[in-house]
């Protein structure tokens, strides 16, 4: 399959380093396949230590100018960038497709998605406030914000471009330049949208796109640099853990959007089509890849068997195939890896007891097709009640009272999204209040955009992403006292 686009020069297969398109010292490339078909996309430079310390530099002599600019200045900067993302929106959907496997339609709505984070920084980086504390006498207190400094960012493949914009535009709104490595299955996507920051006039190093072969030679030089302020990562709580701990030496502060392990609670008194919609969009989107999909549905025994029989005639309705396809509902998943470790849960329940109502292996198309999977009679003692599955594998929990459905909803170290299903107010505070989770979607699954403060609790994470919330992640607290008044 060959990527065709309308601008060919978006397809980049450099690293973008100080405004430049530059290959690694070593001349090292790795492969960037298509998981729908295993088919060698391109081989895109891969860079390390060096070029990452290069990159923070860069970035660091970029930043002065960048964040004594008039904020209204470094709006228009992102608000041009968001304009060609969304002129080229259709290119951005292609590359993302061939990298990562979503379909056509899901890839716009990420681009779409991504942009909305730079029109809504470009406008939230002109209200950093400061203020004007109590005081009296010879001095008055003073806060001001200013910006953290020069920010690392490591960014995961399940949404190559909206999980980066929304690291940069707060960052660069703030007045920070910002050093990115994108994850190695998805870094096309990565370095298009440096192309059009830089068409966009975004000044050369305050984002640099670092594609690597070698994580760990640039993760050790982002968290160990004192240069660098503050990592932001979205990805794993293992390596976020780890991240964390190296940048503990140099003090720096982070940002964490980690696992999850979604329960969506469907009590007996729930609108029964609404909580099949919510929990069919919550499961399969991105073919079960996001770190909010649901990983648990909790369902009322009342409603249980209705439930299963309308969720699986639906899910029977799906069409796995080629993103690129008109017809295609669902994609592969990311590679080769993750469908083994998706099957490696599956028959871990399915030996320990769970039936399969549908799906339960790779698919015949053949690659990293996984078959979209439904699997009842799974209790809290399995594996799949605690572990993140990250895919298309929908296991159906059975509950009786709501005691028991808000202690099996956190009966997990995980605390970044939940869903609730029910029509009874007071049942709707009571657990929304009751579970330990940082978002929380009642009668309503699709919860994210820019809007909205995006992160967790517990070992899902620190920080928010998003909102007006999303800013203070990326600025300093300065106090300042004026004293000497009455002289
Ligand atoms: C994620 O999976 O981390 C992001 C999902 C979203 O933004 O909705």
């Amino acid at each position: 399959m060959k990527l065709e686009l309308n601008d060919s020069s978006l397809l980049k297969t450099k690293a973008f380093i100080n405004g430049q398109w530059v290959d690694g010292d070593t001349g090292e490339s790795f492969s960037v396949l298509n998981p729908a078909t295993g088919a060698v996309v391109a081989e895109v430079a891969s860079v390390g230590q060096a070029e990452t310390a290069r990159a923070i530099a860069a970035a660091d002599a970029a930043m002065q100018s960048w964040k004594a600019l008039p904020a209204g200045q470094r709006s228009e900067v992102l608000e041009r960038w968001h304009g060609l993302i969304i002129d080229n929106i259709d290119d951005l959907a292609a590359i993302m497709t061939i990298e990562q496997g979503k379909p056509v339609f899901e890839s716009k709505g990420e681009v779409l998605y991504g942009a909305s984070y730079l029109k809504w920084f470009a406008e939230e980086g002109k209200r950093i406030y400061g203020d004007i504390l109590p005081s009296a006498g010879d001095r008055r207190s003073i806060v001001i914000k200013q910006p953290v400094g020069v920010v690392a960012a490591i960014t995961p493949w399940n949404f190559p471009n909206a999980m980066i914009t929304r690291k940069a535009a707060p960052a660069l709104a703030a007045g920070c330049a910002i050093v990115l490595k994108p994850a190695g299955e998805t870094p096309l996507s990565a370095l298009a949208l440096a192309e059009l920051a830089s068409r966009a006039g975004l000044p050369a190093g305050l984002f640099s796109v670092l594609p690597s072969a070698r994580s760990s030679s640039v993760g050790g030089e982002m968290t160990s640099n004192p240069t660098v302020k503050k990592l932001t990562f979205t990805g794993s709580t293992p390596v976020g853990k780890l991240l964390m701990k190296q940048c503990a030496d140099t003090v720096k502060r982070t940002s964490m959007e980690l696992g999850g392990n979604a329960p969506v609670i469907i009590f007996d008194d729930a609108d029964l089509d609404l909580a099949v919609k919510g929990a069919l969009v919550s499961k399969y989107r991105n073919s079960g890849q996001t770190c909010i999909c649901a990983n648990r549905l909790l369902v009322q025994e009342g409603i249980y068997d209705a439930f299963v029989e309308k969720f699986a005639a639906a899910v029977k309705e799906f069409r796995l195939g080629f993103g690129f396809d008109a017809d295609t509902t669902h994609g592969p998943v990311v590679s080769a890896k993750a469908l083994g470790d998706i099957d490696t849960i599956v028959q871990s329940a399915v030996k320990q007891g769970a039936n399969v109502v549908t799906g339960g292996k790779p698919s015949a198309l053949g690659h990293c097709f996984y078959e979209p999977t439904i699997l009842t009679n799974v209790d809290d003692s399995m594996n799949i009640f605690s572990e993140e599955i990250f895919g298309p594998v929908a296991p159906v929990f059975k509950f009786s009272t709501e005691e028991q459905a808000i202690s099996m909803a956190n009966d997990t170290e995980f605390g970044l999204a939940a869903y609730v299903f029910t029509e009874n107010v007071g049942r709707i505070w009571r657990v929304s209040e009751g579970i330990e989770y940082g978002m929380v979607g009642v009668n309503e699954t699709a919860i994210s955009s820019e809007v909205i403060p995006f992160g967790g609790v517990k070992e899902s994470g620190q920080g928010r992403e998003g909102s007006k919330y999303g800013l203070d992640d990326y600025l300093e607290t300065k106090y300042i006292c004026m004293g000497g008044l009455q002289r």
